[in-house]
């Protein structure tokens, strides 16, 4: 039995959101063909992601120095442990998100900051950072109205281009994306886009 971890970053209804859409299409699927997986699911707008702040950052100096941490240093770090916790106990990973303005929402760099972990998920050398996730996919499922996939605009992607190269930061090198975009730049497309974005999420989820 393998976990599926699915960190949704998206404050709007599943119904009027394109990338939510495209994901309950893809959990479906991939329910039906993995009855016997764990699925957990984790929209970060809706259940609040611990920030790392100056109570994080002073807490986390203390345990380095081998001092203790005050009680409210603790509990916040306490709450970003148990998310690395979760995040290394799944075996595959689906990341949902929408573009604004030209990145991931804010409450994605808040959750990818708690799973970017020297000692957990990564560790220094003096060649430089080596990821410990090994092992596991992912998915990046992602929704924006202009077109970035071809140059000139796709060195303005700050957001697919930002999740994979975290992922491959930790490790994570098979990575997949399904990206529905250009419908509102061409809405007499936007139905054909929607419609192939979520074919390509199904056919991904037979194999995921
Ligand atoms: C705050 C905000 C910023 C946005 N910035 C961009 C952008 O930089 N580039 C783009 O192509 N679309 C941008 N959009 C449009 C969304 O990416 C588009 O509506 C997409 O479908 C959103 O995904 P969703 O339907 O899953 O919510 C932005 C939308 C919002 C609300």
């Amino acid at each position: 039995m393998a976990v599926l971890l699915c960190v949704q970053a998206n404050p709007k209804p599943v119904e009027d959101s394109k990338s939510l859409t495209i994901a309950e299409e893809f959990l479906r699927a991939y329910r039906a063909k993995n009855p016997g997986d764990r699925i957990i699911e984790r929209n970060v707008y809706r259940e609040p992601v611990p920030f790392v702040d100056a109570e994080v950052i002073a807490g986390w100096e203390k345990l380095q120095r081998g001092e203790s941490p005050s009680p409210r240093e603790e509990e916040k770090i306490k709450a970003i442990d148990v998310l690395t916790e979760e995040f290394l106990s799944a075996d595959k990973y689906v990341f949902v998100t929408p573009m604004w303005n030209l990145s991931v929402p804010p409450m994605m760099k808040a959750y990818l900051d708690t799973i970017v972990v020297a000692g957990k998920t990564f560790y220094y050398t003096e060649q430089g950072p080596v990821g410990l996730v090994k092992g596991k996919k992912a998915l990046h499922i992602h929704a924006r109205g202009g077109y970035y996939s071809q140059p000139p605009t796709a060195e303005m992607d700050f957001a697919d281009r930002y999740i994979r190269a975290l992922l491959s930061f930790l490790g994570i090198e098979d990575v997949s994306s399904v990206i529905c975009e250009g419908h509102e730049y061409a809405p007499d497309r936007a139905d054909a886009i929607f419609q192939a974005a979520v074919a390509e999420a199904r056919r991904l989820a037979a194999e995921f």
